[in-house]
């Protein structure tokens, strides 16, 4: 006889409360019933919730919240960004394919464009991602069948021309996929502009408190969709429930929070700007950024996002003590969280790079990244003019 205080899981459990928040399912198995099996024979077992590497409630509640963000029918949440990108590349690309991929990309991307994508049979053909009549001239040559590229750079917060990519591209038939992750859904919606998939770092802005690794694979392409689902399956790219459910619990302030910081780093731009000891500022927002009137206005027409690059007086060496000195702002990788994070090109993202090669790449001395956080315009104001202010004058 069961005894009365145990759980019982399905179909005997009868309660009559329904929770405001989704529930985190952290069950790896579900009862089964005769839709399941259905479904297993049928399809292998993508629609229904029976194995949690397949389908899990909790999961699909926050894929539900990012793909409302970018008004598509449907997300697919991953167990981080890379496992996004890598699933959603070969599930795309074949031996004997060629991808023509942005030069300037994130390092874990460049690798699997040159390391592992390659030792898969994939021809990868690299362009200059600010450069329209090369994107036209690399894809009318080499006739790709996926185009990748990101829509913000890192760190020289360039915009690249989606539409105008998307126009060669599928002139050429193949498919788009923009990795959105500094821009987000509040900036640029890709799908919108032509892309067929977007995907992210949901680690970033959108999960936004810097407490959990996560990515995202948006597509309105059903069939797509299922066999990216497919390959999540099968390379043991899914979310855990735990962790989808913090990325749902960031998503629902992700409107508040990107307003906000995205008004920030506008505001600390222009402040910015004005300082001795900063020879540039880098915001997609101002009027002497690269982009402006171009890519921006296509693109980004804002918001103008929540990263800040400075360009500082004295080059590397000198960016560093700045960064130490910082007292509210954490000297610190990553980026989209509640609070600001500063890091530096030159020891992290692109430490690999000789001096050379990154001022090549528009990486220039003296650089500072900004992941502008929560902590408002006058307190960050104050922590950087401090930081900047000379100790040796
Ligand atoms: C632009 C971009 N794409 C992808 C990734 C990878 O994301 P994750 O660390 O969640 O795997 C990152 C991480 O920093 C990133 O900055």
């Amino acid at each position: 006889m069961a005894e009365p205080n145990r759980y019982r899981p399905g179909r005997q459990h009868t309660s009559r409360t329904y929770p405001v928040i989704p529930p985190i399912y952290q069950t790896t198995t579900f009862e089964l019933d005769d839709q399941a099996y259905e479904d297993i024979q049928g399809t292998g077992g993508l629609h229904e919730t029976w194995y949690s590497r397949f389908n899990n409630p909790t999961v699909d509640a926050a894929a539900a919240e990012v793909a409302h963000l970018h008004g598509a029918s449907q997300s697919l949440v991953t167990a981080s960004g890379m496992a996004a990108i890598a699933t959603t590349l070969v599930t795309l690309l074949r031996s004997g394919d060629t991808l023509v991929a942005a030069r300037q990309v994130y390092g874990d991307t460049n690798d699997l464009l040159e390391r592992d994508l390659p030792r898969l049979g994939v021809d990868v053909v690299r362009v200059d991602a600010f450069d329209v009549d090369a994107w036209r001239d690399v894809i009318a040559t080499h006739d790709p069948d996926v185009v990748y590229g990101e829509t913000l750079s890192n760190p020289q917060l360039r915009v690249m021309d989606i539409p105008a990519v998307v126009e060669a591209a599928h002139g050429a038939g193949a498919k788009v996929v923009i990795d959105n992750t500094f821009a987000t859904p509040m900036c640029t919606r890709p799908l919108e502009l032509g892309a067929d998939v977007v995907v992210e770092s949901a680690t970033k802005f959108l999960a936004g408190h810097s407490d959990v690794v996560a990515g995202v694979v948006t597509t309105d392409d059903r069939a797509l969709h299922e066999e990216v689902q497919r390959r999540i399956i099968t390379f043991g790219g899914a979310q855990d429930a735990h962790a989808a459910f913090l990325v749902w619990r960031g998503l629902r302030t992700f409107g508040v929070r990107l307003a906000e910081v995205c008004r920030t780093a506008a505001s600390l731009a222009d402040l910015m700007a004005s300082e001795q000891e900063v020879s540039h500022v880098v915001y997609p927002g101002r009027s002497d950024h690269p982009d402006a009137g171009g890519a921006v206005e296509r693109v980004m027409p804002g918001p103008h996002g929540a990263m800040l690059t400075l360009v500082l007086e004295g080059g590397d060496e000198r960016a560093l003590q700045v960064v130490r000195r910082l007292e509210v702002a954490v000297e610190a990788t990553s980026l989209g969280g509640v609070e600001t994070l500063a890091s530096l090109p030159f020891n992290s993202s692109h430490f690999n790079m000789t001096p050379q090669q990154r001022i090549d790449a528009g990486i220039l001395p003296g650089m500072l990244r900004l992941s502008v956080g929560l902590e408002g315009e006058e307190a960050l104001a104050e922590d950087l003019r401090r930081a900047l202010q000379r100790t040796d004058a």
